[in-house]
């Protein structure tokens, strides 16, 4: 029988763990025109869910445009991303083969450039018009263009920025000011969407930026216990397998109801057990999962520096209020230069955050791998 559990983002079809508040209430946000900022750490379940919103609001005859800034380094990446994702989804209400389209006579920015593709049988990419342009210009056209194709069709658009804070990489870059200024002239649902808290949160909350206080923050949570543990126990008997609930539960529990971990162990699990899902599967699929998700934690801990390495592992076994107590910092051997501004590094990467006044690892598992579990 074939594994139940998934490590990748969701498909809309795909069975999907509760969610039915943040889809209602997203789904309103989209459909009021409101621009939300849709936060949390990494892995929760952003994507998927965001997927699932916009399957929903295609349905319901929205035009949805997913753009993923994740690794674009450059404006001119950004501006080809977008104007990708606007193709594709012209693309698919009328064929842009079609030399008589309607709509490119508004998108004059880039033009949509076909070659023979072995899976589709064609394939498309975009490329600037002018080959003068770039930068920030071919992004305020194209946003303005955006905004006049969305007045003139009166369509319902949403459109996702996803890992958005990735922006603020772009050194000297005015994006933020040109983004904002279009956004905010267009009758249209925006959702910012991203992990990397500390700098996503900073551009909608500090005065002096150009986003400051113009869309709803809206913090995703971990997945509910009573309903992780019923998908669970559904999930292994969709795979032909019992999972007690008492078993279920305390799945559940080890990874803290974090939604990838959640997905990692029982998949791990899965592989193991027998018939009947047994305790002792979970430590040694909880092993199983460590041993794939190290080379990740690996490669995150050597992009780090020594003061930044030694303050994670102080926060792995011991979480704290005051991590420049000279009691702290003692107790875990922390040298006083630089622990200030390994505190800010590691929390931008968003390795450690201050939860309920207590300074902490973000990743639960993560923080087990450090603390050498
Ligand atoms: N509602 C859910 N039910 C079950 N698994 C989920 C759910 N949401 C997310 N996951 C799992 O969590 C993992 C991370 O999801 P993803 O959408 O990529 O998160 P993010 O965008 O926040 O980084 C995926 O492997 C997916 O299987
Ligand atoms: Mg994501």
């Amino acid at each position: 029988m074939a594994n139940p559990f998934t490590l990748r983002v969701i498909p809309p079809s795909f069975p999907f763990c509760n969610r039915v508040t943040e889809l209602k209430e997203l789904y309103s946000h989209a459909d009021n025109k409101a621009n939300v900022v849709l936060f949390s750490p990494r892995r929760y379940g952003k994507t998927s869910l965001i997927r699932r919103l916009q399957a929903d609001l295609s349905d319901k005859g929205f035009f949805t445009f997913y753009i993923d800034f994740f690794m674009a380094t450059s404006e001119n990446e950004i501006a080809r991303r977008i104007s990708q994702s606007i193709y594709s989804v012209l693309h698919k209400r009328e064929s842009l083969l079609n030399k008589g389209v309607r709509f490119l006579k508004t998108f004059k920015t880039f033009r949509p450039v076909f070659k023979p593709s072995p899976e589709s049988g064609l394939s498309f990419s975009v490329e600037p018009v002018s080959s003068v342009m770039s930068g920030i210009d071919l992004i305020d056209n194209l946003m303005e263009e955006l905004g006049i194709f969305i007045r003139k069709e009166s369509i319902n658009a949403h459109i996702v920025f996803d890992e958005f804070q990735e922006i603020s990489e772009l050194k000297k870059s005015s994006i933020e000011g040109v983004l904002r200024r279009h956004i905010q002239e267009q009758q249209a649902s925006y959702f910012f969407v991203g992990s990397r808290r500390r700098i996503l949160l900073d551009m909608f909350d500090k005065k002096n930026r150009p986003f400051y206080q113009s869309a709803i923050m809206y913090p995703l949570k971990p997945l509910p216990d009573k309903e992780l543990v019923s998908f669970l126990v559904e999930r292994f008997k969709e795979g032909r397998k019992n999972c007690p609930i008492r078993v279920a539960e305390k799945i559940s529990e080890k990874v803290s109801q974090y939604p990838y971990y959640v997905q990692a162990l029982a998949y791990n699990i899965f592989e193991i057990s027998e018939d009947t899902v047994s305790d002792n599967d979970i430590q040694a699929g909880f092993n199983n999962m460590l041993a794939s998700e190290r080379y990740g934690y690996e490669a995150v801990v050597q992009g780090l520096t020594g003061p930044q390495i030694a303050l994670l592992k102080a926060l792995a076994v011991d979480a704290v209020s005051k991590i420049l107590s000279s009691e702290y910092m003692k107790r875990h051997r922390l040298s006083a230069g630089g622990i200030q501004y390994a505190r800010n590094k590691l929390e931008k990467l968003d390795l450690i955050e201050k939860h309920n006044n207590i300074w902490k690892i973000v990743d639960p598992v993560f923080g087990c791998w450090l603390a050498g579990y």
